[in-house]
């Protein structure tokens, strides 16, 4: 079984400790170094069931991270008031419609309480990411979930159709996950403008930055135009911030005074000034873009290859039929080295696998041919 460096090693070599972070006259060194990229998971397995992106965090936001070590002994307002307008210049509205979050789950988290309180129900795509409809069961709301259409898309006239008194918000996570397809660009903004009037909508953006067509896909334009409409974004994925926690949405004013209401968390130091660095990469966004795409339509050429079915996957992840229990197959793969995505029912015999960097993709090929083959 074939083994990578595990995080411990990883920052062995990389010449980074606790103790030497944590050193204010040793970071200019620090600085200077060019980390290596993220190590796969502690068990030493190449880890590609999380949807990370391991080509992250920018050089950038790596250097904007350790000169922010030595000051965080101060409280990071003046610092989080620069990243949110910051946001707000990118979306192109004013600071009071971003909530920023500790990840975009702790907005999903904050939504699905509000929506779900009081019997709200949510109406979601199944199968798809269910953090913000788990959140509103917490709550006491209920969940009406709809099947995907045939190209395994949201099937956005049933979900239109699935609108009744109770429904409180409707989900849509474009890309979807698991699946990774998205909505056709024109026919989504037709319907977030036709259902907004009727109820509120939330539409996940978490991976729409790896697509081909961030731009003409983004409904981001219906929420700061006054449409009853919430759009989220992550650092976790084109950015490769996961571990920063960091995320936001754009939404309706009011809506989001009652949002950040709900919300506990609070950003630290650290993670701001990589958001902010992150925000001024472009090339870095750019580049990232690329390599996730090779790395997604390469995994795709090897499933075809071997006969099977995949999905239009525009994410940094593909979503396979692999012809047998997913359960299986999630077992081969891990006596091969590889841990890939859990079931999800009711398509149990499809499996989703995250885009690693070349080294593990090439762990990850060789699998495949060897369990599918
Ligand atoms: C569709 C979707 N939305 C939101 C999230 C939450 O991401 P985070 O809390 O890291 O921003 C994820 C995480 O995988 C996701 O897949």
């Amino acid at each position: 079984m074939t083994t990578l460096l595990n995080r411990r090693q990883w920052l062995k070599a990389a010449g980074v400790t606790l103790a030497a972070t944590a050193v204010a006259p040793r970071l200019s060194r620090l600085e200077a170094a060019t980390l290596p990229a993220a190590p796969s998971a502690t068990s030493g397995l190449v880890q590609l069931s999380w949807n990370e992106n391991p080509f992250g965090p920018a050089p950038s936001a790596q250097r904007a991270m350790i000169a922010a070590v030595a000051r965080s002994c101060r409280y990071p307002d003046d610092e989080e008031q620069t990243l949110l307008e910051m946001v707000a210049a990118r979306e192109g509205c004013p600071t009071g419609q971003i909530v920023l979050g500790n990840g975009s789950g702790e907005i999903l988290d904050a939504a699905g309480f509000h929506f779900g309180y009081d019997k709200g129900e949510i109406i979601a795509a199944n199968p798809s990411y269910m953090q913000l409809v788990e959140a509103a069961q917490r709550a006491g709301g209920g969940a009406v979930r709809v099947p995907l259409n045939a190209r395994l898309e949201h099937d956005l006239p049933a979900m239109a159709a699935a609108i009744s008194p109770r429904t409180s918000l409707v989900y849509i996570v474009n890309p979807n996950n698991p699946t990774g397809t998205v909505c056709d660009a024109a026919e989504l903004k037709e319907f977030v403008r036709t259902v907004s009037a009727r109820v509120p909508v939330f539409i996940d953006e978490a991976y729409l930055e790896c697509t081909d067509d961030f731009a003409g896909r983004t409904c981001a334009g219906l929420a700061t135009s006054g449409h009853n409409v919430v759009v989220a974004r992550t650092f976790s994925k084109i950015f490769g911030m996961a571990g920063c926690r960091l995320g936001y949405a754009v939404m309706p004013e009011k809506l989001a005074v009652s949002l950040r209401a709900r919300m506990t968390g609070s950003l630290s130091l650290t993670t701001i000034m990589a958001g902010t660095a992150s925000l001024g990469d472009t090339a870095y966004v750019t580049a990232t873009r690329a390599k996730i795409k090779a790395g997604r339509e390469a995994l795709t050429a090897q499933a075809k290859a071997l006969g099977k079915e995949c999905t239009a996957a525009q994410g940094n992840f593909v979503f396979m039929r692999t012809g047998r229990p997913v359960k299986d197959f999630i077992a081969r793969m891990r006596a091969e080295g590889v841990i890939v995505g859990r079931p999800f029912p009711p398509l149990t015999d499809w499996a989703r696998i995250t885009v690693g960097l070349p080294e593990e993709m090439e762990i990850c090929h060789r699998a495949l041919r060897k369990v599918l083959g």
